[in-house]
């Protein structure tokens, strides 16, 4: 059987540095609080009106990934998109960014709405559709656009520190080399806690029309809900979980891991982990200090500056996991 193996990363984030000082002018806040509690000293915000969207940023990291690869974009075959802040309601990015790609085959889009573990299931994805022979290059980006959408006064403070935009890609391909490349993918999902991290609306239940007619700046069910504390310990425990799974299915043991990226959910998390893994500081990257939680972008962005900066080397063995809303969780095992 043939295995999937990262021929190419890229990332983009946008120029706009918003510093923890920053959200001080606008909200009861302080940047000990936020570094303290979440290790953010700053993160980048689109400009409102530029060219700056999910979907832009999506090909700007995917252009990156395929001048990386050293491939030409139409060799890909098929594009897998994660976001959980789409351009528009529908259709998804993924055909925005066939579009602007300006691929010369109409090769398929699929959009993954799996919030933090997105960039896990779509990986995943990739891999089945590779491992099967169906496709044999697969572009899988995970891009996001927080800032527009979050509660940026005193009352939305326990979300929007927290909250990034950017993007991360990746080009699979097939490869023949068996041990190599993606080696194991693991996902779960927990619906009875969809709430607990969760932007409830607009929502088919209560559509546009209703929400118009109120006009109620009170409604704060159109900003992201997060429980914080719950999501914390959830967070910790499945991170935990879902490695530990990806080791023994593989029959390796956390000592191993060259590399564990981890979601970048809150520097307090990722250092648990660690802690509880006994890994040293060089085997694990975090970047959320610089750009915050970007969601589905942030696996691929870590992933993307790591090798950029040569912490991952060829043959080293990779975990990635992540956790969020859902719940959903997922870890990946990869042979680089
Ligand atoms: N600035 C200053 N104070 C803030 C604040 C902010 N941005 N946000 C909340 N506070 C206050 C709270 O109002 C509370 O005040 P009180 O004690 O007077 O009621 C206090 O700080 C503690 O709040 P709490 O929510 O208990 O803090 P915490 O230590 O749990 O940290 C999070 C909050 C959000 C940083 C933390 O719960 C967390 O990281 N959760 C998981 C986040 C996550 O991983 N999300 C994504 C999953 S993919």
């Amino acid at each position: 059987m043939k295995q999937a193996r990262i021929i190419g990363t890229g990332h983009y984030v946008p120029e706009n540095v918003v510093k923890n000082a920053d959200l001080e002018k606008l909200m009861d806040t302080n940047d000990a609080w936020i570094q303290e509690r979440t290790g953010i000293k700053e993160r980048r915000h689109i400009v409102p009106g530029g060219e700056d969207t999910t979907s832009t940023m999506g090909a700007k990291a995917a252009r990156m990934a395929i001048q990386n690869a050293g491939i030409a974009v139409d060799d890909i075959d098929f594009i897998v998109f994660a976001t959980l802040s789409p351009d528009y309601y529908f259709p998804g990015p993924g055909v925005m960014l066939q579009q602007q790609l300006g691929f010369r085959e109409e090769i398929g889009a699929l959009d993954v709405r799996n919030q933090c573990s997105g960039f896990i299931y779509s990986l995943s994805i990739a891999d089945q559709f590779i491992k099967t022979g169906m496709y044999k290059t697969v572009l899988v980006v995970g891009s996001e656009v927080h800032s527009g959408g979050l509660d940026m006064t005193t009352r939305g403070r326990g979300v929007s520190v927290i909250f990034g935009d950017g993007a991360g890609a990746v080009v699979m391909q097939a490869t023949e080399e068996q041990g190599r490349g993606v080696l194991s993918t693991h996902l779960h999902s927990e619906g009875q806690h969809a709430e607990e991290l969760a932007l409830i609306a607009p929502a088919t239940t209560d559509w546009i029309p209703n929400y118009i007619e109120r006009n109620d700046p009170e409604d704060i069910r159109y900003y992201p809900y997060m429980n914080g504390n719950f999501v914390f310990k959830n967070a910790v425990m499945r991170f935990q979980q879902v490695i530990g799974e990806a080791l023994t299915a593989n029959a390796y043991s956390a000592d191993q891991i060259d590399m564990l990226i981890p979601h970048q959910a809150n520097l307090r998390i990722s250092q648990f982990i660690q802690k509880q893994m006994n890994l040293p500081d060089d085997r694990v990257f975090n970047n959320i200090q610089r750009y915050g939680n970007t969601t589905a972008a942030s696996i691929p962005l870590a992933l993307s500056e790591a090798v950029q900066e040569g912490k991952v080397k060829e043959g080293d063995l990779i975990c990635l996991a992540a956790f969020g809303s859902g719940f959903t969780w997922a870890s990946a095992l990869i042979r680089w």
